[in-house]
């Protein structure tokens, strides 16, 4: 094992050097460790409409009369990768990553979302196109299948809500695996089920725009994670024989750190990381699937408490609890931040929040940034990672997406350069000093990008993209010279010199 060398100054003033938080390691990522970047095709394409795409959830939510994005915009155009693909791949190029995780869009290559109705050729051209140049520059497509563009043909039977989209989900899976997968190695089944069960059903900020917190949300909920293991069974039966490659599903992650060390606030944050992780991460990576108990005890009390005849959460045969259990080659994680729970009653009811008995927020002392919903809590990740690990018998964890959200147009993002810096420090901590097996890192994102209802008034990119320029032309930041040097060391080898 590679020594591990912590350096901090207060370490070499008291005379010890136990890695705490705030320490920096200097060491390298174990040898073969992945990097990438990602996006997603309905935050970069554009061409919404063009060669024959058919219209996704997403399409009509951002053309909805009623305002959903805040600066009134849509993803018509984005970043017009549609046509500018060879751009995005030049500037992986430069980066030196191994992978580029992208989506499909499930409507460009299968207008109406159901094969039967038939596919787009052009669609299938694209894709083609975008893997064979990431291929001649020596960059591994790993495609994720699903990021939250349902095509709007099967909204109108009840989308995620209708157990027959995951028949449709199916027969896409297999015609991506085998149009695509005698070049694509890497699979991702659905990005984040609990964003688009959670704020697609539950509160309505996304799309679809269903808003029933604590009924809908679950529905759609229990027919991704269904989907996801039609997908994984696709692909494990009938292609990894002659295609050789691999596929997980993507969570998203936050770390929930109790707000006090009350036993109350402790079960809470505990409570809370399986009502966001846990609730598909059980059924997929744990020794015995389905739903976590405490997640099916609590949504249960509060059903019958309001008078529900049966429990809001929806039920797995035991033949689905079999089918959905180990459907996976890695767990996909994305992380972006740290909330605190406290233990107590959300007022309103049904919903989520409340069944879980979990008041979130932040520890004002954490910065900001220009998300919301994301302060910067570096410590955390390392957390969650061990989280993970530890809840689901140390399976190989793929950081699938991890990045910092600013104001538009900063070329010198210092701001995410300390932000990279810091979490990418506490994976290698994980990493090194706590034995859990991390496989690769995927910083989000490439490209400043149409960032669902903030619109174009966030940005995540390590380039800058001009949005009022009808070339779109790209521009590193900071942070792409700072990630590409990440990249070349394969982390942090060596201390600043001494003064
Ligand atoms: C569910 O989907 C099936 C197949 O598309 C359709 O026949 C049925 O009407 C849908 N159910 C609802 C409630 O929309
Ligand atoms: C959802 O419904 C609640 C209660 O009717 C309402 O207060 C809230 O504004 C709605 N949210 C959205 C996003 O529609
Ligand atoms: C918030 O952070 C400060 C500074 O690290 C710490 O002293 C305080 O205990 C934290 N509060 C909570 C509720 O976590």
């Amino acid at each position: 094992m590679v020594r591990a060398i912590c350096l901090f100054v207060l370490a070499i003033l008291v005379g010890h050097s136990s890695c705490q938080d705030d320490e920096f390691l200097y060491d390298t990522f174990p040898e073969g460790f992945m990097w990438g970047s990602a996006t997603s095709a309905y935050q970069i394409e554009g061409a919404w409409d063009q060669d024959g795409k058919g219209e996704s959830i997403w399409d009509r939510f951002v053309h909805d009369d009623v305002p959903h994005i805040v600066d009134g915009s849509t993803g018509d155009v984005a970043c017009d990768s549609y046509n500018l693909y060879q751009e995005d791949v030049a500037l992986l190029k430069n980066l030196g990553v191994s992978f580029y995780r992208f989506s499909l869009s499930w409507s460009r290559l299968i207008p109406s979302g159901d094969l039967r109705h038939g596919f787009n050729q052009a669609g299938i051209d694209y894709y083609n196109n975008l893997i064979n140049e990431l291929l001649a520059n020596g960059i591994q497509p790993a495609v994720t299948l699903y990021h939250w563009d349902l095509p709007q043909g099967l909204q109108e039977h009840g989308g995620w809500l209708n157990v027959s989209v995951t028949d449709r989900f199916a027969e896409y899976s297999d015609f991506a695996f085998l149009f695509f997968g005698d070049r694509v190695k890497t699979w991702f089944t659905i990005n984040e089920p609990w964003v688009q069960a959670v704020q697609g059903h539950g509160f309505g900020d996304f799309a679809p725009g269903i808003n029933q917190s604590g009924i809908l949300d679950y529905q759609a909920g229990h027919n991704l994670i269904l989907a996801h293991a039609r997908a994984w069974h696709i692909y494990d039966g009938k292609y990894r024989p002659t295609q050789g490659g691999r596929i997980g599903f993507n969570m998203y992650t936050s770390f929930l750190e109790p707000k006090t060390d009350n036993p109350d606030d402790v079960f809470a944050a505990e409570r809370a990381m399986q009502f966001l992780i846990g609730w598909f991460g059980h059924p997929v990576y744990s020794q015995d699937g389905d739903y976590p108990a405490v997640m099916k005890e609590f949504v249960a009390f509060h059903s019958a408490e309001e008078g529900f005849p049966e429990s809001r959460l929806p039920q797995f045969t035991p033949e689905e609890i079999a089918y959905v259990k180990g459907t996976y080659d890695f767990f996909g994680l994305n992380h972006y931040t740290t909330m605190l729970a406290e233990n107590g009653l959300f007022p309103y009811a049904p919903s989520y929040i409340r069944d879980g008995e979990i008041i979130p927020s932040f520890n004002e002392s954490w910065p900001e940034s220009a998300a919301i919903w994301l302060r910067v809590v570096p410590w955390g990740f390392r957390k969650v990672l061990n989280w993970v690990s530890n809840e689901y018998n140390g399976v190989p964890i793929f950081v699938t997406e991890n990045g910092y959200a600013d104001s538009p147009d900063q070329i010198d993002d210092v701001d995410r350069v300390n932000y990279y810096t810091s979490y990418i420090n506490e994976m290698l901590k994980a990493i090194k000093l706590d034995g859990v097996n991390v496989i690769g890192y995927t910083a989000w994102s490439l490209i400043d990008n149409f960032e669902w209802t903030a619109g174009y008034t966030e940005r995540f990119g390590l380039y800058h993209v001009d949005f009022n320029d009808p070339l779109r032309p790209r521009t590193p930041k900071s942070s792409a010279a700072f990630y590409k040097q990440v990249i070349a060391d394969n982390g942090f080898p060596a201390p600043p010199p001494k003064l």
